[in-house]
């Protein structure tokens, strides 16, 4: 192996899990833009703990994109910034929006496991290892959900602004 060979960036993730990850950030800017849209419903209602929860929700979401963002550019690979549609701002009630951030935080636990088990069958430890952050991330955000589901179902049929009032504002 010659110098030049050696200096070049080499790709350290496999292709086929790279693009998985670059499926990812697709999916964590959709979530991002849906809790905005989440944040929004909440703002207009002056829910101020659930607007603030919401806010912080888009920015950490598009916080999990950047990372693996820089991940893949960093190891060799190319990042590709993901077109973000179908993005629902029409919400029926605040527990419905809690339920459906839960649902979203499932299936981006489900699609992270994905990622995880493809980097394993391929020997890509690079990403195995990077992943780990996330899935202790996605454990402690499915948890925030179910507390506050809990908290509508113990406060059943009180105003919403006091049930908002009990709720984590980030
Ligand atoms: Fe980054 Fe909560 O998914």
């Amino acid at each position: 192996m010659n110098t030049s060979t050696v200096i070049r960036k080499q790709m350290s993730i496999h292709p086929d899990v790279m693009d998985l990850l670059n499926n990812q950030i697709a999916m964590e800017m959709k979530a991002s833009a849906s809790y905005l849209a989440m944040a929004s419903w909440c703002d207009q209602r002056e829910l101020l703990n659930s607007k603030s929860f919401f806010y912080k929700q888009a920015e950490e979401e598009r916080e999990h994109a950047m990372k693996i963002f820089a991940f893949i550019n960093d190891n060799g690979g190319a990042a590709i910034s993901p077109s973000v549609d179908n993005v629902n701002n029409d919400f029926e009630s605040l527990r419905g929006i809690y339920e459906a951030g839960l649902e979203q935080e499932i299936g981006v636990t489900e699609s992270i496991f994905k990622i995880f088990k493809a980097a394993r069958k391929e020997s890509d430890f690079i990403t195995e290892v990077f992943l780990q952050w996330f899935i202790n991330e996605q454990s402690e955000e499915e948890d925030t959900f179910r507390s506050i589901i809990d908290v509508f179902d113990l406060m059943e049929g009180m105003p919403l602004k006091m049930i908002d009032e009990r709720l984590p504002s980030e």
